[in-house]
């Protein structure tokens, strides 16, 4: 048969009905929790309940994380500007790059490629190349992340902590004793193991994140909306801005025409 030009594997409609991975949505809806039905979507089969547990308690770390990340200051200054809620939360997804949320796929592609390597070959090598090492690091956790380390909790109990984990935890470690700097495994990182142990392909990694962070942004959006002034996220130019540029000058008589 030749091949169409749109193809999918993920839902179909049968006799009037959607089917999403082979099973009835309407038998889905008041049966599944969100999370296994987000697993169903993504991997195509339904979750055993420990790996409903295990992703649920993924997406509870990742749903927010204060007003102060980039992808909040985005979402709300958009909103800010006069904007409807699914243009602001989208302005809030963009703003997920490698240093803030994005850093998942690396990450995932970080353990799945390197899990059978020496850790301390691996971070030596990428120290001296200047590349930053993804799922490690953060802004304001110095000691732990104490996502991360919930979320290795919920996976030794769960029967998830194997070799991607045990890995990511020694990348930590050799970080520490090759750079003599602390830097934590953040939530990327711990994720990315995690998913990682659950049979999820690296390019996938973005996802989790969106997926989870998405609800927190709706809630900043609204909050900004509903609480706030038209405009209020104006900056202060005297209190927040450092001014770099040139001092008030006359412009040159050539370039005036009145
Ligand atoms: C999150 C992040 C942006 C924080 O950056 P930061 O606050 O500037 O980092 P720190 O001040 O703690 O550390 C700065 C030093 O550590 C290094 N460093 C920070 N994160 C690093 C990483 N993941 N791999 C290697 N080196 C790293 C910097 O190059 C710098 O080195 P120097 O002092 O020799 O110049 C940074 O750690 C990073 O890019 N991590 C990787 C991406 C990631 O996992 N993001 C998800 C965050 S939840």
């Amino acid at each position: 048969m030749e091949k169409k030009k749109w193809r999918t594997a993920i839902s179909w409609h049968f006799d009037r009905e959607a089917y999403v991975r082979g099973y009835k949505l309407s038998d889905l809806v008041g049966n599944l929790t969100f999370t296994e039905a987000i697993y169903l979507v993504l991997k195509g089969e339904l979750p055993s309940e420990k790996e409903r547990q295990m992703l649920d308690a993924i997406f509870v770390a990742t749903v927010e994380h204060s007003i102060a990340p980039p992808s909040v200051i985005a979402a709300r200054a958009v909103a800010s500007g006069g904007n409807s809620l699914h243009v602001a939360v989208g302005a809030g997804i963009l703003a997920f790059g490698e240093a803030h949320g994005g850093a998942l796929e690396g990450a995932m592609r970080f353990v799945q490629e390197n899990c059978q390597e020496n850790p301390e070959r691996i971070v030596s090598e990428y120290l001296k190349l200047g590349k930053r090492i993804p799922g490690y690091g953060h802004r304001y956790y110095r000691e732990y992340d104490p996502r991360s380390k919930k979320i290795m909790d919920v996976a030794k109990r769960l029967g998830f902590y194997g070799n991607y984990c045990q890995f990511s935890e020694e990348v930590e470690k050799a970080i520490e004793k090759v750079k003599g700097k602390r830097l934590v495994m953040n939530v990327d990182g711990a994720i990315a193991a995690v998913v990682s142990e659950m049979g999820f392909d690296w390019k996938l990694g973005k996802g989790f994140f969106i997926i989870g962070r998405t609800a927190g942004l709706v809630a900043h959006v609204y909050e900004e909306l509903t609480m706030e002034k038209p405009f209020s996220k104006r900056l202060d130019e005297e209190e927040e801005v450092e001014y770099l540029g040139k001092m008030p000058q006359e412009l040159p008589e050539k370039y005036k025409k009145s």
